[in-house]
């Protein structure tokens, strides 16, 4: 992560705050940027919906609202939604003078265009939802589909990860040999990212073929084998790893094809359903993801098998030049839009 080339503009009027669903990451940001943690009431009526409420004014002031678009034990990604739509709400109502919104997980992302007659573009709704409830600015990472800006017609900065899992994945990689490595995509969907990290860090890709039964999602195809990899070590790269069916199917042939070890890496690790039971049992020697979301079930799960790779000093420093005006791009060295 670029960090040079700062001035010393004061934060200003710049707010962080958050509404439950994963209140740590907004914290830790706001300590990253030195900007004040704005707290904020929050609570469930019997019938199961939100109420939100700042507990300061925040009138002239430019609010930072970090929401995670997550499920956790009780609530669902809706229930987090609508407290973010809230948020937003009560920020215009207060007379902020401004409203960022950062998304790092941008939830309904992977609905990015109709594959089917009769279906939604869920991401472009939820775009638009947020526009409509008043926020000026969305702020994400790693998009499934940089298309998604588009449906936001304010600035939508886009942060990319690939710096901080290379940075993690080079202190892993041992050996001097760069061809006893190689980067591996599981889909053709993810092929330009698996370059990228391919050309970054010197080695070769290799691409495989996915296909997923459309009655029956978790149902995942790959081809029968992966030419190239034997006696290699895999570093299988993924934008969001969900109920890891993609990645365990992807690692079980890899290690048929005579994969030597295997890396994984995932800037959304979401793990939802058996994805932790699916990946412990997996021939997988290390998981690096970041915390996007919440990762402790994870990392009670693998034990010294995940590496967790914090995302706050990213947010928070992209947070602080968007607060002083200064170039969110220049950190990534003008490559966070591809
Ligand atoms: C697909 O296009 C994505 O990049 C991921 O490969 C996929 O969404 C992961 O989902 P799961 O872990 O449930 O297979």
């Amino acid at each position: 992560m670029k960090k040079q080339a700062t001035n010393n503009t004061t934060l200003g009027n710049a707010y962080i705050t958050s509404g439950s669903c994963y209140q740590k990451l907004a914290i830790d940001t706001a300590k990253i940027m030195n900007a004040p943690f704005l707290p904020v009431e929050t609570k469930t009526f019997s019938n199961s919906e939100r109420y939100v409420r700042f507990n300061e004014s925040v009138r002239g002031k430019h609010i930072f609202i970090i929401q995670s678009l997550i499920a956790t034990q009780g609530s669902s990604v809706n229930d987090y939604l609508m407290e973010l739509i809230l948020l937003i709400d009560a920020a215009k109502r207060s007379s902020a003078s401004e409203i960022t919104v950062i998304i790092p997980y941008f939830a309904y992302s992977r609905q990015d265009r109709k594959a089917r007659g009769r279906e939604p573009i869920s991401s472009a709704i939820l775009s638009q939802i947020i526009q409509q409830a008043g926020a000026n600015r969305i702020v994400s990472v790693d998009l499934h589909s940089p298309q998604i800006q588009a449906s936001f017609s304010g600035p939508f900065d886009h942060l990319v990860a690939e710096s901080l899992i290379c940075d993690a994945l080079e202190k892993q990689m041992k050996s001097k040999n760069k061809m006893s490595y190689v980067v591996v995509s599981p889909d053709v969907g993810g092929s330009k990212t698996a370059e990228t990290f391919a050309n970054r860090l010197g080695i070769d890709v290799v691409v495989m073929t996915k296909k997923r039964d459309r009655n029956n999602p978790s149902k995942i195809v790959h081809s029968s084998s992966v030419p190239g990899i034997k006696d290699r070590v895999c570093i299988v790269i993924d934008d969001m790893i969900d109920t890891a069916g993609t990645l365990v199917s992807a690692i079980n042939i890899m290690k048929k094809s005579g994969a030597k070890q295997i890396l994984a890496c995932t800037t959304h690790g979401i793990f939802s359903g058996e994805a932790c039971e699916r990946l412990k049992s997996s021939p997988i020697d290390k998981l690096f993801s970041t915390d996007t979301l919440p990762q402790n079930s994870i990392k009670e799960v693998m034990g010294n098998r995940f590496k967790l790779i914090p995302i706050a000093p990213l947010l928070g420093e992209a947070l602080r030049r968007v607060a002083s005006g200064e170039s969110v791009s220049y950190i990534f060295h003008d490559n966070n839009y591809k």
